[in-house]
């Protein structure tokens, strides 16, 4: 399957596919209510291109990660794959993909959050080159 995977830039059209492959894929930490269809839309055309998603020949959706930056940092959110597709290389793919498109946009480094909730996500992120920096805390806030 990872040689027939094809990895592209995710258009807004792949956004009904990708909500429901991350209301399947996250334990926690996904919220229909904050990531609707429409900040979404607003998120892809504020950062063109650089999102990614994962299809198989036929051309159904079968990952998607989404990824931004803000002129001094790039971020990823919402990595995901069909349970039935992992462990086969398209997490990386995504991942590479995304960075390669940061970096034509001069963008050499990131973060990305992760929860520990979610079973081997740490892992994956570690075995792809990611570092956990401990003495970093995440705030937030609503306004
Ligand atoms: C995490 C996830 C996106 C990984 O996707 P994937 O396509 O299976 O990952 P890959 O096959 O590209 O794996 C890349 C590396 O990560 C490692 N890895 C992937 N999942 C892992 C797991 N659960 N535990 C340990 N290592 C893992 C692989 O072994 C591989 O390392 P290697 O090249 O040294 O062998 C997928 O498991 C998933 O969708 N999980 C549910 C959603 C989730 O938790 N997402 C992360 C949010 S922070």
């Amino acid at each position: 399957m990872n040689d027939e995977a094809v990895i592209r830039a995710m258009k807004e059209s792949d956004l009904d596919e990708a909500l429901k492959l991350w209301r399947i894929s996250f334990n926690v930490g996904f919220s229909t209510n904050f990531d609707t269809k429409e900040i979404l839309i607003k998120y892809l055309n504020r950062n063109p291109g650089l999102s990614s998603v994962a299809c198989t020949k036929e051309g159904k959706l079968i990952g998607a990660l989404m990824c931004g930056h803000d002129g001094r940092r790039g971020s990823i959110y919402h990595t995901a794959v069909y349970s039935e597709f992992r462990n086969k290389g398209i997490g990386r793919r995504m991942e590479q993909r995304s960075l390669e498109e940061l970096k034509k946009a001069g963008i050499t480094t990131g973060f990305l959050f992760i929860n520990v909730n979610n079973p081997g996500s740490k892992e994956f992120w570690n075995s792809i080159g990611w570092t956990v920096i401990s003495n970093i805390k995440y705030l937030y806030k609503e306004f």
